[in-house]
């Protein structure tokens, strides 16, 4: 599993997504609850953006249609979007977080 560095630590704040492109992939990185996770950034349910939408108890909701998508599954647990997103594995060194683009399930 290949980690890359996205950002560093302190560039992410707490409950405000961050948008990254790994390899022309786009990655919502997310800091909330003491953890950090990693969600594809593109909504299941149409091609808009994840990270602009608000996070609340550790899920991402999309802000076109509402649909809220848990940060550790990827998994929307409410309509229209009835598929998941990809979450990816992160890692903290240091001062630097690193993401992989292979999935979790
Ligand atoms: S585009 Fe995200 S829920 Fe419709």
């Amino acid at each position: 599993m290949t980690f890359v560095r996205v950002c560093g630590a302190d560039e992410l704040e707490e409950d405000t997504p961050k948008r990254v492109e790994i390899d022309g992939t786009p990655v919502s990185l997310v800091r909330t609850e003491g953890e950090v996770f990693a969600i594809h950034d593109i909504c299941s349910h149409a091609n808009v953006s994840l990270s602009e939408g608000e996070v609340d108890d550790c899920h991402i909701e999309c802000w076109l249609h509402g649909s809220r998508f848990d940060l550790r599954s990827g998994k929307p647990d409410s309509l229209p979007a009835t598929r998941p997103v990809p979450v990816y594995p992160v890692k903290i060194e240091g001062d630097d977080v690193l993401v992989s683009l292979s999935q979790e399930s």
